[in-house]
């Protein structure tokens, strides 16, 4: 979704805005603006597409500017074009405005503005802000952000600058990531501590409700009925070299080649395979709460959805807990019953995806202790749980969730042990589980091993654009999320059941040749899934087979298969995943598709 930073200090703005913008391109977007400040004027460029190409249009006079905003769009309101493009101005061009969110009631306000003489040249609802600020507008740009943002509804993370006051940036947000970069004589705004990095690791998080005013030298917070807000600063742990490529060609494949570093990060400290013991700090506060809960409810969007169905799956089969797992669009809106002893678990990567927090936020306000399992460090969901776990796998940039998977499922599998000791698993069962848990990352790299050959089938079915991933059990979650990411980046129409569904309709879709993609490792429904290989084989479908290592069986009947090392079926997604990891990336490649940033789509939706 849409990246914001601001910078105000005694350097060269534009530079360090454009390097922000790049630093946020992950999050995906459509077109890109800069506003510049130089002796009492702003100068805006903006334009549809990349960040190079309003590099390339930037024609400035070579004169620095210690002020600017800048923007990279993924369109709601309008089409993605220039006009439409961020910053926004109003019609004197004093004001200028970034921002990040909707404002629900822009018509009303456009109207409100129309009967005063003022007309908005976009589409935007973001104009209508600018234009509002400029009309409560008399030499305090902190209080006309104010009194502006007292008329809107809506969400927003916006940075705001003003002629008249050259050395002073206005941040404030409701909804939409914000975050201060605090530095020696210069301060930055951004919505994603990736463009904040290679300037400062001192950051504040600013709340839902809070303005900022930040100048060079000092930053002052207040809410939106001007009472102070004192905030702490705050060290990001990330490093630069986190988030740059490091070799690889795209982020994707370094996130899915780093996967077994990734998940030997995410169990360290939390995981003693010697003593069969599992530390989870963030949550044993509530340990007692746990224990006694009668039901969890797992909620997520997207690859963290398929992570939560896997955790379902586990908390059931291994803890003996009730569990369910919905999707948080779904969850927030249908007026859900969350009785006494519901615990809630909120999954996501950027701890910062719209849906989740709101489902988040209807847990706890009708009671429920309310968890987090999140990647991002800091991020809305993360402080608006009651307690929660971190994956500590990395800044993940590709917008096709790979580490992260991994990581949401072996917390969850964590979580699931935890709790089966408390309830009806054995020490001698949960140890077995934890050791095996241990041997992973290294299963993962035996896995990896094999990216040439999955390349291989990948250039063979390069050209078939309908797919079925099928899988029963614990490989049901694996092939709808192996199926998605072959969806978002290689463009290619997939769709992933459980094996069983197909007899019920999509067996109808089966031509000669056509790629039927089968997780079929040993485990309690290894002959019923040899049979649904059976029927799809008998209708000419190829099938590329993911198997446990050594099975002649499954070797025998498909077309392709790529073994995974034996573990307890419970952990098997940690391994069998890699290989559809694996097959999406390749096809992307092979089909020229922009694999880090797929076409429409965003690694942090903030939007409903
Ligand atoms: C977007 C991303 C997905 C991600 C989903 C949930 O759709 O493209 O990769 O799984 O959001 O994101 P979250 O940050 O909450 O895990």
């Amino acid at each position: 979704m849409c990246g914001i930073i601001g910078y105000v200090g005694y350097r060269d703005a534009q530079p360090i805005l454009i390097e922000g913008l790049k630093r946020m391109e992950y999050r995906g977007y459509d077109s890109a603006g800069i506003a510049l400040m130089q002796n009492g004027s702003t100068q805006i460029c903006k334009t549809p597409g990349r960040i190079s190409a309003l590099e390339n249009k930037l024609d400035w006079n070579g004169q620095p500017s210690h002020i600017g905003i800048a923007h990279t769009r993924w369109a709601t309101h309008g089409a993605p074009n220039e006009i439409n493009a961020h910053p926004h101005a109003d019609s004197t061009g004093r004001i200028s405005l970034v921002h990040n969110g909707i404002i629900e009631n822009h018509d009303t306000l456009r109207t409100f503005l129309e009967r005063k003489e003022i007309h908005c040249i976009s589409e935007t609802d973001t104009e209508v802000l600018a234009q509002l600020i400029a009309y409560f507008y008399k030499g305090d740009l902190e209080k006309a952000v104010r009194a502006a943002l007292n008329d809107v509804q809506g969400t927003y993370g916006i940075a705001v600058m003003c002629t008249d006051e050259p050395g002073v940036l206005v941040a404030a947000r409701m909804g939409s990531p914000l975050i201060l970069g605090v530095g020696k004589n210069e301060n930055l705004i951004a919505s994603d501590a990736a463009a904040l990095l290679a300037h400062t690791s001192q950051v504040i998080y600013l709340s839902d409700g809070e303005i900022a005013r930040v100048t060079p030298e000092e930053f002052r917070t207040t809410t939106l009925d001007a009472i102070p807000v004192t905030k702490d600063v705050e060290e990001i742990e990330w490093t630069l070299e986190e988030i740059e490529l490091g070799g690889y060609e795209h982020f994707m494949a370094k996130e899915i080649f780093e996967q077994p570093e990734a998940l030997r990060n995410c169990l360290r400290g939390r995981l003693d395979e010697q003593h069969g013991a599992i530390t989870l700090g963030g949550i044993t506060k509530y340990t007692r709460e746990l224990v006694r809960a009668r039901r969890f409810i797992l909620t997520a969007c997207g690859t963290a959805y398929h992570a939560g169905l896997l955790g379902e799956y586990f908390f059931e089969d291994v803890a003996r807990v009730p569990c369910e797992t919905e999707y948080a669009s779904e969850f927030r809106y249908r007026n859900p019953i969350i009785d006494d002893g519901t615990v809630v678990i909120a999954i996501s990567q950027s701890g910062e995806t719209i849906d989740t927090l709101a489902a988040l936020r209807e847990a706890k306000m009708k009671g429920a202790l309310a968890l987090g399992i999140v990647n991002v460090v800091g991020s809305t969901i993360s402080r608006e749980t009651d307690a929660g776990i971190y994956l500590h796998v990395g800044p993940e940039i590709g917008v096709a969730s790979t580490k992260a998977f991994i990581g949401q499922f072996a917390i969850l599998t964590l979580v699931g042990i935890f709790l089966g000791r408390r309830h009806h698993l054995s020490q001698p069962a949960a140890h077995e589980l934890l050791k095996a848990l241990a041997r992973i990352p290294d299963q993962m790299s035996e896995v990896l091993a094999m990216s040439d050959q999955v390349r291989l089938v990948a250039e063979r079915y390069q050209h078939a654009n309908n797919w079925l991933y099928l899988g029963r059990g614990y490989n049901y979650p694996v092939a709808i999320e192996g199926a998605l990411k072959i969806k978002e980046i290689s463009y290619v129409h997939a769709e992933g059941m459980p094996a069983a569904e197909m007899k019920h309709g999509p067996i109808a879709l089966i031509t000669e040749g056509m790629p039927v993609v089968f997780i079929a490792t040993h485990g309690n429904q290894y002959e019923k899934i040899l049979g649904n290989i059976n029927e799809v084989r008998a209708r000419g479908g190829h099938i590329i087979a993911v198997a446990t290592a050594g099975d002649r069986k499954v070797a025998d009947l498909a077309d392709q298969v790529f073994y995974v090392p034996d573990c307890p079926e419970p952990l098997q997604p940690l391994l069998t995943i890699i290989p559809l990891q694996l097959l999406a990336y390749h096809m992307a490649v092979l089909r020229g598709c922009n694999v880090d940033k797929p076409r429409n789509l965003a690694k942090s939706v903030t939007v409903e």
